[in-house]
């Protein structure tokens, strides 16, 4: 398999740490002495030709910023075969053979149908949602996490002043990583996730009462946006004690800012492997984390993988919370 010309892409929600995740990739590249084009607008830039030459200046002073320079978008026409075939004419036409796409599950997805087309391609997981199966950390959750709890520690001092209840909305899609990593950093009176079934008198009244008896005036309820909305959760709350909760919804807030530390290495050293394993000769593969290190799964077989919030973090909230 040569490896001459790479395009590499962010698809889906953006998330903190593809800049520097897109460096990497144009730096290993180059390292390499392959070339390296930036595909704008995720898929579409592949469907329109929306391309730009990337080198070594190009992603400088990008490690440091949220967003993506590449821009993204989540392209209706990419999944159509029609959207395929004109995006497979701009690869022969650029002389693209191998394209790194970072993004989430249906980015991989676009992989997927692009290398039924003789397109290498190698996928790298990037979401704040952290909901790709066939790894623990996906590029942009560990930043998004402390940007929650940065906010969160903050409500919690006007919590404690008002001795409030806060109903605090976190992101994730149809996922509860977030919200059950953030609830626990803040020490949450209750999380509800998406994952777990919800019996409100229990999961949220019980544990405040509980809470209150303990001596404490304030209380923190974490929901993911898959498990309710805020409102609602802070609405039934009014209903069933004598509480008037406040409702934040941190939004997309959470998407932006500059990459934490461990955001950008991880970035790195996955932009760098993706280059490395279409070298070796491989495709059709997803980066990710495996055992503390790194390693890399077939995409269909990783797109049909299933996860779940881990028993550990639901037993850890329950000893924290119910006392
Ligand atoms: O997938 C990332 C994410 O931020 C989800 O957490 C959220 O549900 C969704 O994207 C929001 O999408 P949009 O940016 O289109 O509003």
């Amino acid at each position: 398999m040569s490896v001459k010309r790479i395009g590499v892409l962010t698809s889906g929600g953006d998330a903190p740490g593809m800049n520097p995740c897109v460096r990497a990739v144009v730096r290993t590249a180059i390292y390499h002495g392959v070339e390296c084009f930036g595909i704008r607008r995720g898929w579409n830039g592949l469907i329109t030709g929306d391309v730009v030459r990337l080198d070594e200046k190009s992603v400088a002073h990008t490690i440091n910023r949220g967003g993506t320079i590449l821009y993204t978008a989540r392209s209706k026409e990419f999944m159509t075969e029609e959207g395929q075939r004109k995006a497979v004419s701009t690869c022969k036409f650029l002389g693209l053979d191998s394209i790194i796409a970072i993004g989430g599950d249906g980015t991989f997805r676009g992989a997927l149908a692009l290398s039924k087309y003789g397109i290498n391609v190698i996928g790298i997981p990037g979401t704040i949602d952290n909901d790709i199966s066939c790894t623990n950390y996906c590029i942009g959750f560990d930043t998004a996490a402390n940007t929650a709890i940065e906010c969160i520690d903050k409500l919690r001092d006007t919590m404690q002043s008002h001795e409030r209840c806060s109903v605090v909305e976190v992101m994730g899609r149809n996922a509860g990583y977030l919200a059950m990593y953030v609830g626990l950093a803040c020490g949450a009176t209750a999380v509800l996730v998406p994952e777990k079934p919800i019996d409100f008198e229990q999961d949220v009244i019980e544990k405040i009462r509980q809470a209150r008896f303990n001596g404490f005036t304030h209380y923190m309820i974490v929901v993911a946006e898959g498990a309710g909305s805020a409102a609602d959760i802070a609405k039934q709350i009014k209903e069933a004690i004598d509480l008037d909760p406040r409702v934040t919804v941190l939004g997309h807030i959470q998407r932006g800012g500059s990459p934490t530390g461990r955001d950008r290495v991880n970035a790195t050293k996955m932009g760098y492997l993706a280059v490395e394993l279409l070298l070796a000769g491989k495709t059709n593969r997803i980066v990710c984390t495996h055992e503390g290190g790194f390693t890399d799964v077939d995409i269909a077989e990783a797109l049909s993988m299933t996860k779940n919030i881990q028993q550990m973090e639901v037993d850890v909230l329950a000893a924290m919370t119910g006392i």
